[in-house]
């Protein structure tokens, strides 16, 4: 069985297949023979693509963030959902962190990181963990301490990898809530899968493959997300919308991917612009 945090494990094994694609230079730290061996596992049974996809996915937005970063536009990047990604060690010491997500994840990765630090594996970086499950109301607490962080930071939200596993209800509050926080100017990036994707055989194998595997005490309803809801978002605009297809005429134009096995995801990023 895999545990639905052990998900962001094997995103994190994929981006450590091609450290130099995904510019996640940090990724193997987290391998180990037992994920490996469920990234492997899920390739195999979902999609040979997926560890190239990731990869894309990574570097898009690193790319977009380091721009915003040397261009002064964004102060602080708040990842809901981080799971295992490391873009603040792949970003200037200057950038400000928040990293949020379930209570397990963000407790083992605030661990993980101080002792690399602390054996010089790692950078040192300015990062706060805050733990939140985006199926339940948020306190009070958790918002104003985001806000209190952020103080007058310009801020880019990161959402990657998360709404295929939450509903539309958990996903208009965690909008709600973005909108709520950020300014005039902010940055919002969010990754989802496509209705018209439901239709394919490979969307069918990572349905299958995510219900067989999780814990049966863990409660589970894709969700895959049109067009419409970013570009009629209420406060923003839609700056740049990509898929894994386009990414990889970008950033690897010599690789083929045949189009029917590969599982498309769609990368957005929308600027807010008003309070
Ligand atoms: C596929 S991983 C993606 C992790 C990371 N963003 C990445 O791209 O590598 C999905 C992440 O969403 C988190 N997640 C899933 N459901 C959640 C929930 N209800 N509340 C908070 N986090 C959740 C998981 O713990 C996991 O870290």
């Amino acid at each position: 069985m895999i545990k639905i945090h052990e998900t962001a494990m094997v995103t994190s094994a994929f981006r450590a297949m091609d450290e130099t694609l995904s510019k996640d230079q940090y990724a193997h730290l987290w391998s180990s023979a037992r994920i490996q061996a469920h990234a492997d596992r899920y390739s195999n049974a979902v999609s040979v693509f997926e560890p190239h996809a990731h990869c894309l996915r990574n570097r898009y937005f690193f790319d977009q963030l380091t721009d915003l970063a040397s261009d002064g536009k964004i102060d602080m990047l708040i990842n809901f959902g981080c799971g295992f990604s490391m873009y603040p060690f792949a970003l200037p010491a200057s950038i400000k962190h928040i990293e949020i997500d379930l209570p397990e994840v963000v407790a083992y990765k605030q661990q993980q990181i101080r002792s690399w630090q602390q054996l010089g594996k790692l950078p040192g970086r300015n990062i706060q963990y805050l733990s939140c499950n985006f199926n339940r109301e948020y306190t009070r607490e958790f918002r104003n301490t985001i806000k209190m962080h952020i103080g007058k930071a310009s801020t880019f939200f990161l959402l990657e990898g998360v709404l295929f596993f939450i509903s539309r209800k958990d996903s208009f509050r965690l909008f709600n809530l973005f909108s709520d926080l950020q300014r005039q100017g902010d940055y919002l990036g969010s990754v989802s899968f496509r209705p018209q994707l439901e239709q394919s055989r490979v969307f069918g194998k990572l349905v299958s493959f995510v219900e067989g595997n999780l814990k049966k005490n863990q409660q589970f309803k894709y969700q895959t997300v049109e067009d419409e809801f970013y570009e009629k978002l209420s406060g923003y605009q839609l700056k740049d919308h990509q898929d894994t297809l386009g990414l990889n005429s970008k950033y690897s134009p010599e690789k083929v991917l045949p189009e029917q096995e590969v599982l498309i995801e769609h990368m957005y990023i929308l600027e807010k612009n008003k309070n």
